[in-house]
């Protein structure tokens, strides 16, 4: 258990909910134009909170306390951040205008994405809890972006290897252009004509990029062939095993695990444990296992700034990463069993196997009278 030093960064995750009234707002939000939604330092306002999340956002990161040094481990940086977004969004104008999209400044935007995981080496990432559903194409293909790229780098891929995969997963959906709204938001069931039209984005997809003047053969594969699974379930050719392209394979577990963490029209998405757990049980029938266990070992089940309550009663706030284990984080305990606020320590939970975080609270418990 380690002392506490004092630091500047002083970031929590809390569910958006009334509760927040009166809280500093910990990180910037941005809008769909990319101008600021929410700046950093204001104060929330019960009418903030709604609007919020009436844009679909289930969670901040608030200001406060509790959270002195805590900084969020999501897999990419804020400017590379919005130039992916930048050149993600100029693609797709492109491509619905029928023009060639700018195949530069997509690798560049790749490129940056790599040297974000590179330098970040040997850590354990968080999915962008972050996140609206007005922009969920945007985020979830960034995110399979970043994860396939974390993927391809343990795995052993180089350079323009990498840069070919991350271009891939960055465009894996782009033939959605030709899927009406309608049918893509629907809450309920598809119908048969609707699900063959969702699925002909994966052939639209390998269409659109093969033509692409600088984008890769194998990165229009990834397109392709995205929604092929192991087991010869998968789409558009019912493809088996290493039938399909490794990038694609790396492409399917980066975006199965994204798609269910990420809010959708029709449902919230699950937390990052329940998303491990669907995950692991799809491995070696229909996703690669090897990079199944790639992913399990390098996204964090409990994002930093999370608020939990260990089975022994203590609530705690999640303060950073273990080297060693993404379901064992070091935790900073804020409360006794009782419910009563303590002065705060830490515990490393990898080197404490008796602990066990038992529930993600939404907000802090009120202290007993
Ligand atoms: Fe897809």
């Amino acid at each position: 258990m380690a002392a506490l030093t004092p630091e500047v960064t002083r970031l929590r995750l809390a569910r958006l909910s009334p509760r927040l009234e009166g809280k500093i707002l910990g990180n910037t939000i941005p809008a769909a134009d990319g101008s600021a939604l929410l700046v950093a330092g204001t104060i929330l306002t019960l009418s903030f909170v709604r609007r919020l999340q009436s844009k679909g956002y289930r969670f901040v990161y608030v200001d406060d306390d509790v959270s002195s040094g805590i900084e969020p481990d999501e897999a990419i940086d804020a400017q590379t951040r919005s130039r992916a977004f930048e050149a993600l969004r100029g693609s797709l104008k492109c491509i619905a205008e029928r023009t060639p999209i700018d195949s530069g400044k997509v690798t560049e935007a790749v490129e940056c994405i790599v040297d974000n995981i590179k330098q970040r080496a040997g850590i354990t990432f968080s999915l962008a809890t972050i996140r609206t559903l007005d922009e969920y194409t945007f985020v979830h293909s960034l995110n399979v972006c970043a994860l396939a790229i974390i993927i391809g780098l343990e795995s052993g891929l180089l350079g323009g290897q990498l840069t070919g995969l991350g271009v891939g997963a960055l465009l894996h959906d782009v033939g959605k252009v030709i899927v009406p709204l309608n049918v893509l938001n629907k809450p309920n069931g598809l119908t048969p004509e609707e699900m063959a039209l969702v699925k002909v984005h994966t052939l639209e997809g390998f269409q659109i990029l093969r033509d692409q003047p600088g984008i890769s053969l194998l990165s229009a594969h990834v397109a392709l062939q995205h929604h092929e699974r192991m087991d010869g379930t998968g789409y558009p050719r019912g493809l088996y095993g290493e039938e399909i392209h490794r990038y694609a394979r790396i492409a399917a577990v980066a975006d199965v695990m994204d798609a269910l963490t990420s809010p959708r029209p029709y449902r919230t998405g699950v937390l990052p444990d329940q998303a491990r757990r669907v995950v692991a049980s799809l491995a070696g029938n229909q996703l690669d296992e090897t990079f199944v266990d790639i992913i399990l070992r390098r996204v964090c089940v409990f994002p930093s700034g999370s608020l939990i309550r260990l089975s022994s009663g203590e609530t705690a706030v999640v303060s950073r990463q273990s080297p060693t284990d993404p379901a064992r984080p070091v935790i900073r305990i804020l409360t006794d069993r009782a419910g009563r606020t303590v002065a705060p320590y830490e515990m490393a939970l990898d080197i404490n196997p008796e602990a066990h975080i038992k529930a993600v609270l939404d907000e802090l418990p009120s202290s007993p009278a």
